[in-house]
């Protein structure tokens, strides 16, 4: 089904199941352990070898030499895998070094070898039998150093935008602010570690793991191994969080793949949680500068953005002038990004590349900025207000209701309260209250379901759609049996196998509203082969209550598929529609914040973001989806940093313990409001997504509250309590 125009009435309108706050249809097997997760497909484990990755003690360099027979003379072990003996590898087109490194070593703990024993136990002591020699090169480990080195990175998405002549009207301009802001390198931190189990039939793989976008990850896989595409399935129905970490394959796919090979059993591999940080990818620190002019009444007249980052050789840069591209009005403009060569581990996208960083600079420099003109920050915002996209103006928001947000989150959140800054004391606390904008783009992509009618009335449907956390199950079957006019219970949602139709994937907060288009599509088709099968007019019949209807006349669906079953396929696809419409999403963050007097220690004490994202397909959904943005967002601002050892190119805090996310006695009170809204232009569905916009610009809202309550502005992330004292 191609969508290219505006949605008119379609089923899903009717909001009988789509936009009702249904329980996750997934939570109970999660809460019971009956969800299978990728370490845990028993039948295969029940057979299965243990693997164990060792990770690259250097940071760049060579392997002098490994040596690894005490290891395979060790109790259990049945293989040890290296570059010398993995046979020919490729590489994915996903992932920046090899999965397997050696000879070279391109980053820390970049996986070098895999033991693979009987047990968990006897591979992890064969591991440490294993002796490396390397030979050291000079690494570039810090991005400040190598800042002057940075480049105009490959890539359109990647050029500098310029519009109007952004020098002199900044130079005009009576009211300026130039600052720069720093974002550190931060890890995805998701509760289950990269996992995979792998099982060879002849030449075919099937792979159960852990990932985001199963026909990227399957591509990868063929690619690495060198084998054909068909041989290589991967399941992964249920996934304990990826926030980016996922979206591609990593060290233990493709290693459980070569260690099964090599021990002709199945293999199971998860990456130890001290390995993930150094190992897997994160989210790329930046360096930004922010220049603002504006005129005495607080309308921008120039507005620049500079952000410089740094990757391994082949990488990309952090997108995050993104944001800057689209959020605020201003007649001369400028982004531009810069990206170093380093010798760090992995730099991708971690919930919101681009915008999550960005957002962290550019609305504390617009709080700044209204500092500096007197204006309130709110109305600030609500000045610089633009319905289309400011660098091609001929190109419209899809729909953009920023300046309600604000509106209401202000009114909601008792922003006239707020005092002077440093002003307010409440016992040791010194309290303030922040905003900040929230921005996050919404693509649309491709995305395909299978939907089946059985003969007891039961629609099933089967996509590739993988569900992190976020409740793709449940909005699924909701569209399914909106769409099919049956109760939720009578939907069976299959996801996240590569047998499946290919789905736009969890990524980029495109998810939710793509995949359910592609479901929408899947169903409408079904629709139209059930009428025609009861010799009704597919136009005009009606879907209610189990039941086809139309002339007089009622079939049960049931009936339709009769002893068979009605089995269909369709995909949507959305043409040039993200070139003619710029899908956006927005909120408005609100934060109070507490920061102790003596010791300078930040407690958030209450937060609210109000949402513009289209329709919300299950508000219980979203809002948790929400919450757990926000929370993220108090960890980006208080607590999250990989810390640099810059003589050897390691994360140094690389576990749960050194890197610090949120506890529940981080998160105070956090409301969530969503605007009414159904973006006709974004799909049947008339959603969009709100995964990620709930993470942008939370951090600098905490940020804003430091500085309204201490009168400190920090620019360095996180505000950790050394930075106010
Ligand atoms: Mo996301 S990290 O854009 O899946």
């Amino acid at each position: 089904m191609k969508f290219d125009t505006p949605a008119g009435q379609n089923p899903v309108d009717r909001m009988r199941v789509v936009g009702q706050p249904l329980d996750r249809i997934d939570g109970p097997h999660k809460v019971t352990g009956t969800a299978t997760y990728a370490y845990e497909w028993h039948d295969a484990t029940a057979r299965a070898a243990y693997g164990q990755v060792i990770g690259a003690g250097i940071g760049k360099g060579r392997i002098a030499s490994i040596d690894t027979s005490a290891a395979e003379r060790a109790p259990g072990v049945l293989a040890v895998v290296t570059a010398q003996n993995a046979g020919k590898l490729g590489k994915g087109r996903m992932n920046t070094a090899t999965l397997l490194g050696g000879p070279e070593v391109q980053h820390y703990h970049q996986a070098i070898a895999l033991v693979v024993a009987e047990t968990f136990e006897q591979a992890r002591a064969a591991a440490g039998l294993v002796r490396v020699a390397y030979t050291r090169s000079r690494g570039r480990f810090s991005l400040e150093r190598e800042q002057a080195n940075a480049v105009k990175p490959e890539g359109k998405d990647n050029d500098d935008t310029a519009v109007g002549d952004f020098d002199a009207a900044f130079a005009a301009a009576p009211v300026t602010l130039d600052a720069r802001y720093t974002t550190p390198d931060q890890s995805h931190a998701m509760m289950e570690p990269m996992a995979s189990l792998a099982e060879w039939d002849g030449d075919k793989v099937t792979i159960w793991t852990s990932n985001q976008m199963i026909a990227w990850g399957k591509g990868d896989v063929a690619r690495t191994l060198g084998i054909a595409p068909e041989k290589v399935r991967l399941v992964s129905p249920y996934i304990g969080g990826g926030f980016g970490g996922k979206l591609f394959v990593r060290a233990d796919a493709v290693l459980a793949a070569l260690g099964a090979k090599a021990a002709k059993r199945p293999v199971k591999v998860a990456l130890h949680r001290p390995l993930i940080a150094n190992n897997a990818t994160h989210r790329p620190a930046t360096l930004q500068r922010i220049r603002i002019g504006a005129t005495p009444e607080g309308r921008i007249t120039a507005i620049g953005h500079e952000s410089w980052s740094g990757d391994l050789e082949g990488g990309g840069p952090e997108v995050a002038v993104q944001q800057t591209r689209f959020l605020y009005a201003g007649e001369h403009r400028i982004t531009r990004m810069r990206l170093a060569t380093l010798d760090l581990p992995e730099g991708n996208a971690m919930r919101a590349p681009g915008e999550t960083p960005g957002m962290m600079a550019l609305e504390i420099a617009m709080d700044e900025m209204a500092d500096k003109l007197g204006i309130d920050p709110v109305e600030f915002r609500i000045r610089n207000d633009t319905q289309v996209d400011p660098e091609h103006p001929e190109r419209p928001f899809s729909q953009r209701q920023f300046v309600e947000c604000l509106r209401q989150g202000a009114e909601k959140f008792g922003w006239d309260a707020r005092k002077a800054h440093g002003s307010v004391r409440d016992g040791r606390w010194l309290v303030g209250m922040g905003m900040a904008a929230g921005f996050r783009n919404a693509p649309v992509m491709k995305s395909g379901a299978r939907a089946r009618l059985d003969g007891d009335g039961r629609i099933t449907i089967e996509t590739d759609m993988t569900d992190i956390g976020t409740g793709s199950y449940t909005i699924i079957a909701q569209t399914a049996a909106e769409v099919m006019g049956v109760d939720v219970d009578r939907v069976e949602v299959k996801l996240g196998d590569s047998q499946f139709p290919v789905s736009a994937g969890s990524g980029g907060q495109w998810g939710a509203n793509s995949a359910t288009a592609g479901v929408y599509a899947a169903c409408m088709k079904l629709r139209e082969v059930v009428a025609t099968r009861a010799e009704l007019d597919p136009a005009t019949a009606e879907f209610a209550d189990g039941k086809v209807s139309g002339g007089g006349k009622s079939v049960d669906l049931a009936d339709v598929a009769g002893d068979g079953q009605i089995v269909v396929e369709d995909a949507i696809e959305f043409g040039d529609l993200d070139k003619r419409k710029q899908l956006s999403t927005f909120a408005a963050h609100f934060a109070e914040v507490g920061v102790d007097v003596h010791t300078g220690e930040t407690r958030v004490r209450r937060m609210l973001s109000v949402c513009a994202a289209g329709r919300i397909l299950n508000p219980k959904q979203a809002r948790s989806q929400i919450i757990g943005a926000m929370t993220m967002g108090i960890g980006a601002a208080l607590s999250e940093e990989l810390a640099v050892d810059e003589t050897i190119g390691f994360f140094v805090n690389h576990d749960l313990a050194g890197y610090e996310v949120p506890v529940h006695a981080d998160v105070p009170r956090q409301e969530v409001v969503f605007l009414d809204e159904t973006d006709a232009d974004s799909s049947p569905m008339k959603a969009k997504g709100v995964g990620e916009l709930g993470l942008c610009g939370v951090p600098a809202a905490i940020a804003n509250a430091i500085h309204n309550a201490t009168g400190v502005r920090v620019r360095e992330y996180p505000i950790t309590l050394e930075k106010l004292i």
